[in-house]
């Protein structure tokens, strides 16, 4: 698989088509430390922004899209449905809110962003309107394990184009994984660099000195020969510039292997089948 640049896209399952890298802003604050993350992405090429109501950031996400004078089909912007928000009417109601906030009349991808226990598939219901409605170009989920996903599958009319879940080389999600490609699912890496964790890990190391590119770089270049759709988070313009510059290397086909041999089921986050938000 040769990736070539920043604009490169992964066909979801209902043919629309999406970055495979774009700038996470979890933890970025509203107001100028997050429009200057979106702006100094924009600028760098970035098209996929990721952000949840949750970070109570759209309204500086949305003031950065604008200014960017960039056309509204070039960027693919994120959003996800926050857990106190869950339900039929919630739902709608949330995805105007974040709508508004963000100043757009459509979402490229929406997401559940946790599987709130006898809460996500009556979500999931009014997720399914808004798509049909034309307000969102594509839904998904985060944080689903295997059996939320066959939960959510038996009664649902669209499948779910995206899986959002922690993944890093300490967290190589093989079983979710597997499933969402059994199901054409695509999966997203949230905290792909395990928050700056990952880093010092002396097989990363190794490569980067190999590469002449740096920790962060090889994860991202892993994430992406994996076939998954990785988001990195950084308010620092020189990092969100190098986290985007992967694009002229390859790593072996032993090394991605080697790289996923580092896995622990180790996870930074919570786990889906225990969280209490
Ligand atoms: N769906 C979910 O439940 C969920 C949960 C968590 C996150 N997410 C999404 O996933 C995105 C990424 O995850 P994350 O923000 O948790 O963690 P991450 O991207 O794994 O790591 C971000 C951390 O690494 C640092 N960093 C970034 N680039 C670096 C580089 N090149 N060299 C050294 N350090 C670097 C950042 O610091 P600086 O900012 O100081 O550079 C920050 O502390 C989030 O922003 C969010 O959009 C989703």
């Amino acid at each position: 698989m040769i990736m070539n640049s920043l604009q490169d896209t992964i066909k979801l399952n209902n043919g629309v088509d999406m970055p495979r890298l774009g700038l996470g802003v979890f933890k970025v604050e509203d107001g100028q430390e997050v429009i200057n993350s979106v702006k100094w992405a924009l600028e760098h090429g970035y098209r996929s922004i990721d952000t949840a109501a949750a970070y109570k950031n759209e309204e500086g996400v949305g003031q950065a899209l604008k200014d960017s004078g960039l056309n509204r089909d070039e960027i693919f912007v994120t959003s996800k449905l926050w857990n106190s928000d869950q339900g039929y009417e919630e739902t709608l109601q949330a995805f105007e809110a974040s709508l508004e906030k963000l100043g757009l009349e459509y979402l490229d991808l929406y997401l559940i962003h946790w599987p709130v226990e006898g809460k996500y598939k009556e979500s999931w219901k009014a997720m399914e309107k808004l798509y049909h409605d034309g307000k969102i170009r594509a839904i998904g989920v985060s944080n689903f394990h295997p059996h939320h996903l066959d939960d959510l599958l038996k009664d649902a009319e669209v499948t779910p184009v995206i899986n959002q879940v922690e993944l890093h080389p300490k967290l190589a999600q093989q079983e979710v994984r597997d499933y969402c490609e059994k199901h054409d699912i695509v999966v997203e890496a949230w905290s792909p660099l395990m928050q700056g964790q990952i880093l010092e890990e002396p097989v990363i190391q190794e490569l980067a000195e190999k590469y002449n590119k740096t920790a962060a770089q090889i994860v991202i270049r892993w994430d992406l020969q994996i076939g998954i759709v990785t988001i990195p988070k950084s308010t620092k313009q020189h990092r969100i510039q190098e986290n985007a510059d992967v694009f002229d290397f390859e790593l072996t086909d032993e090394e991605v292997v080697k790289i996923t041999q580092l896995n622990e089921n180790h996870r930074v986050g919570p786990d889906p089948d225990n969280f209490d938000f």
